[in-house]
């Protein structure tokens, strides 16, 4: 008789597991994480074998042309969600917070942090800053989700930090985002994002903390690293931050193939006869002789 499969198999079937992550940092295996937006950005990345994906709130300006997070939307952030999670299986899905939804109060957080998986299917959710952030992730995560938080640069809250600029720059600075990271780790957050923030306040964050820090603009010693999709393949007319390393111009790629479609539409090289439909013969001549 063949045994039974476990009773949640297909659900998380071929699923990284969360506390994986932890053993990555103890192991020194490096956690690569980057950002998707939809199905087959989520397949992509899933195939190329990338271990967590952020539908992070950075698709207010890489995809919906703003000019900041800010006015992202809790419906934009579940509808991205539920599109990257039928392109990707493997990956942990990590949602972002978008700004406002969590600010208020520990109901909102929770209430908030609760759509994202239940609606979205994210397995986990991220919130920018210490300070009153703290006590929200301390409630998500005893609501019984996984938060990771993000701390140095937050584009939520740029304005506060003077704008797009790297932080943790004076011994004292630094000394408070340690503070940060270590009051998120403390609150249950199973990682932390470090952005833009110089390499050796990093790589100190990285070694005072037991759950694995993602880097961006953050150097080389932290325990992963993540990307914005548009940044890292160069689909993205904005000028991306510096510490972007370009893998590929698929906007480049997608101008060309665009003007030559145009070109080949209006001389008539496209369509040929592979791209059309046959009919039989005699139901084409009743046809034409119906319609005469
Ligand atoms: O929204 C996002 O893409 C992010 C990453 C830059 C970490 O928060």
């Amino acid at each position: 008789m063949s045994e039974k499969p476990p009773r949640y198999a297909s659900w998380t079937a071929g699923k990284l597991p969360l506390p994986e992550l932890a053993e990555m940092k103890r192991r020194g295996e490096k956690i690569v994480m980057v950002t998707a937006y939809d199905a087959p950005s989520g397949r992509l990345a899933d195939a190329a074998g990338v271990d967590v994906i952020l539908v992070g709130d950075s698709s207010g300006m890489v995809v919906h042309g703003r000019e900041s997070t800010v006015p992202v939307t809790m419906d934009e952030i579940v509808f991205m969600t539920q599109w990257v999670t039928r392109g990707a299986k493997r990956p942990l899905i990590v949602a972002d917070m978008p700004f406002g939804s969590y600010e208020e109060s520990d109901e909102q957080a929770v209430r908030n942090a609760v759509r994202l998986v239940k609606d979205g299917g994210a397995d986990a959710v991220k919130v920018e800053r210490g300070g009153t952030t703290v006590q929200r992730a301390r409630a998500i995560v005893g609501a019984g989700i996984p938060v990771m938080g993000h701390v140095g640069l937050t584009p939520q809250t740029a304005t506060v930090l003077g704008g797009f600029k790297a932080q943790g720059r004076t011994a004292e600075r630094a000394q408070e985002l340690l503070a940060d990271a270590k009051a998120l780790q403390e609150a249950g957050c199973f990682a932390i994002v470090l952005e833009a923030v110089p390499p050796a306040v990093a790589e100190t964050v990285t070694k005072a903390l037991a759950v694995p820090t993602i880097g961006i603009g953050a150097g080389g010693g932290t325990d992963g690293q993540v990307l914005v999709w548009h940044d890292m393949l160069g689909y993205y007319d904005g000028r991306a931050p510096r510490f972007v390393k370009r893998y590929a111009s698929v906007g480049e790629v997608i101008e060309q193939a665009l003007a030559q479609y145009a070109e080949d539409v209006r001389g008539g090289a496209f369509p040929e006869e592979q791209h059309t439909y046959a009919m039989p013969e005699e139901e084409l001549e009743a046809f034409r002789a119906s319609s005469r």
